[in-house]
């Protein structure tokens, strides 16, 4: 039996105000951007989460899109509960490492080959370091608003909190550690030279809010990386196995050099994956000179988890996964029209994003001036007390997954008509 709660949410968050840094150990789990006390959780369920004070709320964050199956997912759970008991981590190769690498290359197509670590940070940073490694050269193009993790390379122009707290960069990241980090938008063909090492994009942006590729814009990138012998990054952190069976390269038939993967490939346990073409992979340790390691790699409690939700999701779940996306994004627009609020609610496959405001959004800019409204702390507020759990943070997807069922999202959409009438009285209408 859960044992009942002990403190409010706002006693837990005192307490851990007191020894973590800002109450949170991941600033995007931070109220600052929508005001008032986070729920701490108790525990989770397939679509819902319950707070310590028993509060039940659907919830779109799953953790940011790490689960796919729902909270606790039974066939998760039990072989997490399989792998602990056979140890968790040894400084050895095990079974399950082969497995979900395997598992990994023979969904996406064009990836021979994985390295497992512990988290998207260090697929991305780890990818990079391959590229210039392989290629020799040391410049790094990305794009303004997508969030590759915090290594210092990449905390430039970065998408999900770092934009949500209004940061530029990061203070600690030394100008030299961003020196040969070129910043573009998004949606833009950019320059691309030979001393360019390789350009990392998010093939569906989902950390300015979602904003899908311009048709054109990851072919056009593949012909230009290839003119110039540039290395071309997919950070599929997000979209890996969440936009279908082969993630986004899968779905647009665009084929990157390097992957990174993370999230759903854990199944809600600790990991991040980089991987791509055999001979680009070849100049890791301790086959080539390029280093990277990682005492808890591949640990056995991720790689059980993550295979468990590799194999239990099918090319059918995706497709239904999909349809409830858009019927949840074709009702979250009915609900703000009805209100009288302006709203944009893009949807690529399963991500589902939310803009104030009347014009599309396509890039960091226009992402940044739809979220200037401010409307979405009062939407954000109006809905947890609605029951529906948002990220509380403008520039992050909702993240419908296999567990939110039509009558779960109807909820949602039940909610956010409500919460779009609150927004409507509460604020100067935007259309
Ligand atoms: C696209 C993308 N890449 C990389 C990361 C970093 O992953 P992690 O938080 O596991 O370090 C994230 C995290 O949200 C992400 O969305």
């Amino acid at each position: 039996m859960t044992p009942g709660p002990t403190l409010s949410n706002a006693g837990w968050f005192e307490r851990a105000r007191r020894v973590i840094p800002g109450g949170v150990d991941s600033p995007v789990r931070s109220f600052a951007a929508v005001g008032g006390t986070p729920y701490t959780v108790d525990h989770g369920e397939g679509p819902y989460v319950w707070d310590v004070e028993g509060n039940r709320y659907i919830d779109m964050v799953q953790s940011y899109g790490a689960v796919l199956l729902g909270h606790a997912h039974p066939t998760v759970t039990a072989a997490i509960t399989r792998a602990a008991a056979l140890g968790t981590t040894f400084g050895a190769p095990t079974e399950g490492e082969v497995l979900l690498a395997e598992a990994i290359c023979a969904r996406v197509a064009g990836c021979d080959q994985v390295r497992l670590v512990s988290s998207g940070t260090e697929a991305t940073m780890s990818a990079l370091r391959v590229a210039r490694g392989f290629t020799g050269r040391d410049r790094v193009v990305k794009f303004d608003g997508c969030y590759h993790g915090h290594s210092d390379m990449l905390l430039a122009g970065g998408g999900s909190g770092v934009a949500t707290l209004g940061l530029p960069g990061s203070a600690g990241v030394p100008g030299s550690a961003v020196a040969d980090t070129l910043v573009v938008p998004y949606n833009v063909l950019p320059d691309i030279d030979d001393r360019v090492a390789c350009v990392i994009v998010e093939p569906v942006a989902a950390n300015m809010g979602v904003v899908a590729p311009a048709p054109g814009f990851l072919e056009s990138l593949r012909t230009a990386c290839d003119d110039a012998g540039a290395l071309l990054v997919f950070d599929e952190v997000i979209t890996g196995f969440r936009v279908g069976p082969g993630g986004m390269s899968g779905r647009c038939g665009v084929t990157p050099d390097l992957w990174c993967f993370g999230k759903v490939i854990g199944g809600g346990v600790p990991i991040g994956a980089f991987g791509g073409r055999r001979d680009v992979l070849s100049v890791l340790a301790p086959d080539g000179p390029v280093y990277q390691a990682g005492t808890l790699s591949g640990s056995p409690l991720a790689t059980a988890a993550g295979l468990a939700v590799l194999d239990t999701v099918t090319p059918q779940d995706y497709e239904v996964l999909c349809r409830r996306a858009a019927r949840l994004a074709g009702g979250l627009e009915g609900a703000f029209f009805d209100a009288g609020v302006a709203v944009q609610v893009p949807v690529v496959g399963p991500l589902v994003g939310l803009f104030f405001g009347p014009e599309p959004v396509t890039d960091f800019a226009s992402a940044k001036a739809a979220v200037s409204s401010g409307h979405y702390a009062q939407f954000f507020a109006a809905m947890l007390e609605r029951g529906v759990a948002l990220a509380p943070g403008p520039y992050e997807a909702m993240f419908p997954g296999l567990a939110h069922l039509d009558q779960h999202l109807d909820a949602v959409v039940e909610a956010a008509a409500g919460a779009a009438v609150h927004v409507a009285a509460n604020c100067s209408p935007v259309a």
